[in-house]
């Protein structure tokens, strides 16, 4: 059974076959759509990991390579604030580990891949819009420092890359949900880079500006020093600093590398 078929599967009672005939139609968009210096024809499909902090330009990189290469990639932050959203929904306290794995263990959280980009769906609900907010965008990173939370969310996300053909983002991507991924990226880049990216990207400015760029330091920091999987290159990762580095520039580095490891 293909990966993804399986993957399917593990997402749960609701799956029909109407998302496996949506996932292939989109596959094979894909494919159609790759320009002709891709590699997609490669029999082996690689599972690449992309990790790093926010605004380093992993979202942006992981999901124009996936589709370079008529892959999939899977935004594994999403599902984190997926958990979280729900969380809010429910008013359960994001201190409260037990009460967020058995929510976790209730929920069918599906990233579904579309040819404009991911969408997220909680128990059948497109919560792809809402994810981005910044409520839970504070309560993604509260909820996502617990062990037991993080355990449930790496068993998921090794079901939805085990058969390849995948460019996974997060932050412990490498060193813990693919430890033996074919190639792992750590993107990172200046803070206040990043933080002024963020600030362009959300069209913000002035005070508001001011918060977010605090809240994202402090999500850093969370991200960091958590006990459990904290941000951290993985020892055999590539390290890209794209302070400095167009989006262009890091694509085609990460491309390179691609190129070494497929095989022809
Ligand atoms: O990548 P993102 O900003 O969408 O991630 C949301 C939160 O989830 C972020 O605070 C860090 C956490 N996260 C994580 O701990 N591990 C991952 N693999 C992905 C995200």
């Amino acid at each position: 059974m293909p990966g993804w078929t399986r993957l399917l599967r593990a997402y749960g009672e609701g799956e029909r076959a109407g998302y496996v005939d949506f996932f292939w139609r989109v596959q094979s968009l894909n494919f159609v759509m790759n320009d002709a210096s891709s590699k997609q024809t490669s029999p082996r499909k690689l599972i690449i990991a992309i990790d790093g902090p926010a605004g380093a330009g992993k979202s942006t990189i992981a999901s124009r390579l996936a589709r370079k290469l008529g892959y999939v990639n899977l935004e594994s932050g999403a599902m984190y604030r997926a958990l979280a959203l729900k969380a809010i929904d429910r008013d359960i306290s994001f201190d409260d580990e037990a009460a967020l794995v058995k929510l976790a263990r209730g929920s069918r959280i599906q990233l579904e891949p579309t040819i404009g980009g991911n969408r997220t769906l909680l128990d059948g609900h497109d919560v792809s819009s809402r994810i981005r907010e910044r409520d839970v965008t504070e309560a993604a990173s509260r909820v996502s420092v617990h062990p037991a939370v993080r355990e449930w969310m790496v068993a998921k996300q090794r079901e939805m890359g085990a058969g390849g053909g995948v460019v996974m983002e997060g932050r412990d991507i490498g060193t813990k949900v693919f430890p033996d991924a074919d190639l792992k990226i750590f993107l990172d880049a200046d803070p206040v880079v990043r933080e002024q990216r963020r600030m362009q990207q959300q069209k913000i400015k002035g005070e508001v500006a001011a918060n977010v760029a605090a809240e994202l330091r402090e999500r850093d920091r969370r991200d960091r020093t958590r006990a459990a999987s904290p941000l951290v290159a993985a020892g055999d990762a590539v390290v890209i600093d794209s302070t400095k580095l167009s989006e262009n520039d890091v694509l085609a580095r990460v491309e390179k590398l691609v190129a070494e490891k497929l095989p022809g």
